[in-house]
């Protein structure tokens, strides 16, 4: 959870800029709420290296903020971020060139990707104090590269720097999911690799203080929002600690109307996607600031299991019902989402849920009371979301026992399925498996160190088909498998 500068400021990025954005986010509450990185994303460095191959930046965009510090030294800006109790993250590129910026604010420019300097760029970021680094895909497309090859080269580089510095960076994977990151992604190069993008962006950047004709036109409707969502739904490689990566943010920012925001907070807290929020911060409205401060839509983005949901009814055209399962037994976080140009009547068919009947409450998240009645229908305004949580009773799950690192005999027939997997890792920390399926799911999953002789369980989302699940690694042991009949 964060702020990136891309989406309000492009290649306009400056330590000013930065420095505004910061303080307000550390004094509207959003950091109280949890949201804690700092990113500057492209247009903070022209491309240009000293002769030892060192980054030089614009040292009056980047110049000193503190005695003793020099211009022109990215480690400004990061103590600033730090002095404010916030996370600092910093951009850059897999191949040669970056994304060359935009070209309607800039000429286009070249070499601001990392590439034959990763080590060299990675320690530098971790040396200036970054804890963030985001790394973009324009290069290395323009290159052909293989992403997982990059990626895992990239992986090593942070490393090694983190080795050398002993800070940890974190790493935000930009490949737009053209070479289906989600497969290969998690935990890239055997490090704590946890978000990948899974789309293109969401907008061309609208730059409020940019007056231009391209800039004039630029603006944000309900099928960017929903895009982003619909492409992002890769709920088998999404579990406890890995994240599909919807991109940065859009509330409040031009085109987005208050049921807009809400669509749009309602789908990202759902998803548990990253919550890098691109908008001014300095212009958000109370509406929109008080939706991304809810403490309940929080709950449910931060809920331990971390799943994507499941699409499980659409009652009219563009009018669909999203659960997703929550790490308590037998509650459900859900939208009823309104893509159409007209109010909705919907009817929750609770046994679509797992659910054994009506749920004992349903609580609507947006006004922040209990339902009357859970069998009324409720009403959805055009393009709007209705966020609920709800408290029920699962249906039994079919039991499948682990032997000893094999399932077999799964039947997930008619939708992709919540499952929970049940292990034992005494361990002292998290380890991390592979999982495979001959139904096509390859990805990796965090197991959180279990006491004693408890168990502990993780939730997953199963593809429709599954038929198997072969687990790679011998610290942790696996149990059993419950899929749940949705
Ligand atoms: C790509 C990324 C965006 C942003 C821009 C910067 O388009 O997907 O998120 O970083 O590059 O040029």
């Amino acid at each position: 959870m964060g702020w990136n500068s891309w989406n309000s400021f492009a290649n306009i990025v400056n330590s000013q800029i930065v420095q505004q954005q910061a303080k307000t986010l550390a004094s509207n509450g959003m950091k109280e709420a949890g949201y804690q990185y700092v990113v500057i994303d492209e247009g903070w460095w022209l491309g240009d290296r000293d002769a030892a191959g060192n980054i030089v930046v614009d040292a009056k965009q980047w110049p000193a903020l503190a005695p003793g510090q020099k211009d022109g030294d990215m480690a400004n800006i990061a103590a600033y971020i730090h002095s404010l109790g916030l996370k600092a993250g910093i951009y850059t590129d897999a191949g040669k060139d970056g994304c060359s910026m935009y070209p309607d604010s800039g000429p286009p420019l070249q070499h601001t990707g990392s590439e034959g300097h990763y080590d060299q760029d990675f320690l530098q970021f971790s040396k200036w104090g970054f804890d963030y680094v985001k790394v973009d895909w324009c290069g290395g497309h323009k290159e052909k590269r293989s992403g997982a090859i990059q990626y895992a080269q990239i992986a090593h580089a942070i490393q090694k720097a983190e080795k050398a510095t002993g800070h940890k960076l974190y790493f935000s994977i930009c490949e737009w999911g053209s070479q289906n990151p989600w497969f290969w992604a998690p935990g890239v190069g055997e490090i704590d690799s946890t978000i990948w993008r899974t789309g293109g962006d969401i907008i061309p950047p609208v730059v409020e203080s940019l007056h231009d004709a391209e800039h004039d036109k630029r603006i944000i409707t309900a099928k960017n929002v929903l895009d982003s969502f619909d492409n992002g739904l890769h709920p088998e490689a999404q579990h406890t600690g890995y994240f599909n990566d919807l991109d940065m943010m859009v509330m409040g920012m031009r085109g987005m109307t208050d049921a807009l925001d809400r669509t749009h907070m309602g789908l990202w807290a759902l998803s548990s996607a990253p919550l890098m929020v691109g908008s001014d911060l300095t212009r958000l409205s109370p509406a929109t600031l008080s939706l991304l401060t809810n403490a309940e839509a929080l709950a449910i983005h931060n809920d331990p299991y971390g799943l994507q949901p499941i699409k499980v009814d659409e009652p009219a055209p563009g009018v669909e019902i999203w659960a997703k399962p929550m790490a308590v037994a037998g509650r459900r976080a859900i939208a009823l989402v309104n893509r159409t140009d007209a109010a909705a009547q919907v009817n929750i068919k609770w046994e679509k849920l797992g659910l054994t009947a009506a749920p004992k409450s349903a609580h609507d998240v947006w006004n922040k009371k209990d339902l009357a009645s859970t069998s009324e229908p409720l009403s959805v305004p055009a393009h709007d979301l209705v966020l609920l949580t709800v408290d029920g009773e699962d249906k039994a799950p079919a039991e499948y026992a682990a032997n000893p690192s094999t399932i077999t005999g799964i039947q997930v027939n008619f939708q992709p399925s919540f499952a929970q997997l049940h292990y034992t890792n005494s361990t002292n920390h998290v380890v991390i498996m592979r999982v495979k399926s001959t139904s096509g799911l390859s990805t990796a999953i965090a197991l959180p160190p279990t006491t004693g002789s408890q168990t502990g369980a993780i939730g997953l989302i199963l593809p429709k088909g599954t038929p198997d699940l072969a687990f790679d690694g011998s610290s942790a042991s696996i149990h059993k498998l419950d899929v749940y009949p949705w």
